[in-house]
């Protein structure tokens, strides 16, 4: 990994028409689809800020899920946080390529800030292309001969091969956001040189990514010890064996495809060794967090977190690391009581 991309620094911004493309992808809530989390909004917030500055043209282009899920919807609540962050008006149009935001664009004045309806919105976003295919697709012909420069800040989503994170570089100049600078240069630092131990904490819902990354990490030897958490952890455990129980399945059911399933039974076969998993899980009963062993699993409810014995034997790994990484939480940290792995891991990473 290798400094060979431009930062904002690198370029004349003034008066340009610049396509910004952000992961503002945020967790929301399943009865009031409102936005519970907004942290990813506030982390393109200085990118945006300085391109204002800089009195760039601003078009945003971000996505919020997928097309069948629950929470798949448009950008409208996502422009009223940047405008709040921002203290600035921020312009919402509910179209990506046609006519309604070719129009907004065009309008677009020095210092302003226009954001684009949910690119997902159009299937060939996610068609199955590399770069050099998405850069002849409908959303790059539409869009590119508007701009002058195209920048991306969406580090969250910056592992897809979708058309707004790769098709544009291919005709635009383009420079990455200050959010992808700095977690670039701190992944170059982990991938790099990782000081020995080596330990990667992955957990969140997005257990499909999963197997892949550790097959990445223990494969080329980055990481010494791969700890799985969360629902991934959940999903784990079942690769491994455990009866994890009809109430832990049901939040894995979209992810949990036979492929999927079958690449993380692989995965453990091949590194089972380096593989840490939970040995406990927290459910909720009578409104407490108990914890219970996984072979119990199969009678509790579902699991919420990592339980208090996996929390110690991991704080313990993580606290004699010399570098750690995590992605994704260990439990529902959202909810009293379930935040208590995510924060222990988090913590030990601080100590270690
Ligand atoms: C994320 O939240 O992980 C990114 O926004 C990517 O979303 P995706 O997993 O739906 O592609």
């Amino acid at each position: 990994m290798e400094d060979t991309y431009n930062t904002l620094g690198d370029m004349n911004f003034r008066g340009k028409r610049v396509l910004l493309r952000v992961d503002i992808n945020c967790p929301m809530d399943r009865q009031t689809l409102k936005i519970i989390n907004d942290s990813r909004i506030r982390a393109v917030i200085p990118t945006i800020r300085e391109l204002m500055g800089k009195k760039a043209k601003v078009v945003i282009l971000a996505h919020q899920s997928r097309k069948g899920k629950w929470d798949f919807t448009d950008l409208s609540q996502h422009a009223a946080i940047l405008a709040r962050d921002l203290n600035a008006p921020v312009k919402y149009v509910d179209d990506v390529i046609g006519e309604k935001a070719v129009a907004a664009i065009k309008e677009v004045g020095e210092g302003e800030v226009l954001l684009l309806g949910n690119v997902r919105s159009i299937d060939s976003e996610v068609a199955k292309l590399d770069s050099a295919g998405h850069s002849k697709g409908e959303i790059v012909t539409a869009l590119a001969p508007l701009f002058d420069i195209y920048v991306c800040d969406a580090f969250g989503a910056a592992h897809r091969s979708q058309c707004s994170l790769v098709g544009f570089e291919e005709v635009l100049p383009s420079a990455s956001g200050r959010l992808m600078a700095k977690e670039m240069y701190a992944l170059r630092t982990i991938f790099n040189n990782p000081r020995r131990p080596s330990v990667f904490i992955l957990g969140g819902a997005k257990f499909g990514d999963i197997p892949h990354m550790i097959e990445r990490v223990l494969g080329n030897g980055t990481a010494d010890t791969v700890i799985v958490v969360g629902l991934a952890g959940n999903a784990f455990l079942m690769a491994r064996g455990v009866d994890i129980g009809g109430a832990s399945r049901v939040p894995l059911a979209e992810e949990l495809t036979p492929e999927n399933f079958a690449r993380a039974k692989e995965v453990m076969a091949k590194f089972g060794q380096k593989i840490l998993l939970p040995v406990d899980v927290a459910v909720e009963k009578d409104g407490k967090r108990v914890s219970v062993l996984t072979g119990d699993m199969a009678e509790a409810g579902a699991a919420l977190d990592i339980g208090d014995k996996s929390i110690e034997i991991f704080r313990k790994v993580i606290e004699q690391a010399k570098t750690s990484f995590m992605s994704g939480p260990a439990g529902m940290f959202e909810k009293p009581g379930f935040e208590n792995g995510t924060k222990a891991i988090m913590n030990a990473m601080v100590d270690s």
